[in-house]
C-alpha cells in the first residue's frame, strides 16, 4: 500500500480512514508535513488516460502526460504523494462528488456547468476545441458547415456538449477520444470534435492518419485540476501550481510535451 502505517493508524484514530488522507494527515501544519512531522499523505487523484499527449499508457503500463508530470511536480511541491486512478471520463465528476477520489487532471475543461457541482484549481493551460475531418474533405471548413452532419464525439465532454449544439447533427458518443477519431479515420461519421491539442498529436504520431484539423479553434477553454466542492486541498493545489510556474518547474514540464515556451496563464478561467 502507498498510505504509510503511522498515517493509516491515525486516520484510523481520528475516525476517517484513509479516503482523507491528505487533509487529514497533516493536522494543523496541513498536508504537506512541512513543519509538521514530515509525513506524506495520498491524494487519489483521478484521470482518464486515453488522451495524450496530456495522459496516456505507455506500453509498459505507466502513465504519462503534462498532466501526469505537472500532477506529480504539485505532489512534490506540496508534500503529498499521487495516486492515479483511472475511471471513464464521465465517471470523474460523479467520483469527486462521492469522494471516492480526492481530486482530477483528465485535460479537463473548466466550465461554468461543472462549477455548480465541482470546484477547481487555478487554470493549468489553455487549449480549445478543434473539428478534424478526413484529408480530402473540402465541403466542412467550420462550425456551421457541421450542420446535418455524422459528428464522433468523447462522451461527457466539452467537445460533445458544442456538437448537441449543431442543428440535424447525427451524434456518435465514444468512451475515448481516439475512438472517436478512429470512427472518422474508418469514414463512418463526417467529423470530430475535440481538443485541439490531443487531435493534432494523434495526427502528427500517426497513431490516426489520413485526418486533418480545419478551421479555426471552435472555442478557448482552460484546463483545471477538479475537485469536490470546498476541498481543503483546492488552496494547497493552487499555492504549490503557483510555486511551481514562478519557479520554472512548470515551463520545463511545458517544454517537454509541447516543445516551446508556455503562454502566459490567467489566474481564472472566467
Ligand atoms: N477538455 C474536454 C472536457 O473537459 C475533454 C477532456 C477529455 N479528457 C480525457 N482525459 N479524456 O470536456
Amino acid at each position: 500500500m502507498m498510505i504509510k502505517r503511522s498515517t493509516f493508524v491515525r486516520n484510523l484514530a481520528l475516525g476517517l480512514g484513509a479516503a482523507f488522507a491528505i487533509a487529514a494527515c497533516g493536522g494543523s501544519s496541513g498536508p504537506s508535513g512541512s513543519g509538521g512531522d514530515g509525513e506524506t499523505g495520498v491524494l487519489r487523484v483521478a484521470t482518464e488516460p486515453a488522451f495524450p499527449p496530456f495522459e496516456f499508457q505507455a506500453a509498459n503500463g505507466d502513465l504519462e502526460g503534462f498532466d501526469i508530470d505537472l500532477m506529480n511536480a504539485i505532489g512534490e511541491e506540496a508534500g503529498f504523494e499521487v495516486q492515479f486512478e483511472s475511471l471513464p471520463f464521465d465517471g470523474i465528476i460523479p467520483a469527486l462528488q462521492a469522494g471516492t477520489v480526492d481530486a482530477a487532471i483528465s485535460g479537463m475543461t473548466i466550465t461554468q456547468e461543472r462549477l455548480q457541482t465541482v470546484d477547481f484549481s487555478r487554470p493549468y493551460i489553455k487549449a480549445g476545441l478543434a473539428i478534424a475531418v478526413k484529408e480530402d474533405n473540402t465541403e466542412i471548413q467550420s462550425l456551421e458547415d457541421l450542420e446535418g452532419k455524422r459528428i464522433a464525439v468523447q462522451i461527457g465532454t466539452t467537445g460533445a456538449d458544442q456538437a448537441a449544439e449543431v442543428p440535424g447533427a447525427v451524434i456518435s458518443t465514444f468512451d475515448s477520444a481516439p475512438l472517436a477519431l478512429q470512427e472518422l479515420a474508418n469514414g463512418n461519421v463526417d467529423a470530430v470534435i475535440n481538443d485541439a491539442p490531443v487531435t493534432l498529436d494523434a495526427i502528427a504520431s500517426g497513431n490516426i492518419s489520413g485526418l486533418k484539423v480545419v478551421g479555426e479553434l471552435v472555442t478557448e477553454e482552460f484546463y483545471g485540476i477538479a475537485l469536490p466542492k470546498d476541498s481543503d486541498n483546492t488552496q494547497i493545489i493552487n499555492d504549490a501550481l503557483a510555486t511551481i510556474i514562478d519557479n520554472g518547474t512548470y515551463s520545463e514540464i511545458y517544454r517537454k510535451w509541447f516543445g516551446a515556451a508556455p503562454p502566459e496563464l490567467p489566474e481564472s478561467a472566467f
